[in-house]
């Protein structure tokens, strides 16, 4: 199947969901940019996510991500992985509405914790108890996500690829 995309395809939902790694191949999939929000923000910082966070706090950071996302969603259609907080901010999700169409990669608790157990990366899952800091921003979280225009449940056995197969249906 061909597939013409108008939009840019925005992926939102919690840390762990897929998004960097489903937008990759997605992008290829339909021959599309694939852009990161994070990874934009960590290259013009030159600092990895946690420091930036430790240096500057989450609200400077919350600022430069919605910065960027309205930079990336100023280019042509693409696809454009965002961070799991950005679609909590309504500012956000006017700009994404407005250029592009959101798509919650939807995971249930025990694939996320799977997926991000082992990783140090992600400075708000530094906690005393980082499984139920994920179960509650994942509860908080999900009104906000389930207000995206489409969602994609992202499952254990699928592979990235199919997965973005998936995505492309929806
Ligand atoms: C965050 C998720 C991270 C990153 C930052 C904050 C969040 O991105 O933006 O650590 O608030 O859930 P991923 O969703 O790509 O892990």
């Amino acid at each position: 199947m061909k597939y013409r995309l108008k939009k840019t395809v925005v992926l939102v939902g919690m840390m762990g969901s897929g998004k960097t790694a489903v937008g990759q191949a997605l992008g290829r999939l339909l021959g599309v940019p694939f852009l990161d929000s994070d990874n934009e923000i960590t290259v013009a910082a030159n600092l990895t996510i946690p420091e930036i966070f430790e240096r500057y706090g989450e609200p400077f950071f919350r600022e430069k991500e919605s910065q960027v996302i309205a930079r990336l969603l100023e280019g042509g259609p693409a696809i454009l992985s965002t961070g799991g907080g950005a679609y909590l901010s309504g500012d956000n999700r006017e700009m994404i509405s407005a250029r592009g169409v959101a798509v919650w990669l939807r995971a249930d608790l025990d694939l996320l914790w799977s997926r991000v157990r082992h990783k140090n990366t992600r400075p708000l899952l530094r906690t005393a108890d980082p499984y139920k800091t994920l179960a509650d921003l994942c509860e908080r979280r999900q009104p906000y996500y389930a207000k995206a225009d489409l969602v994609a449940d992202a499952r254990a056995d699928y592979a990235i690829e199919e997965m973005a197969q998936k995505v492309a249906d929806v």
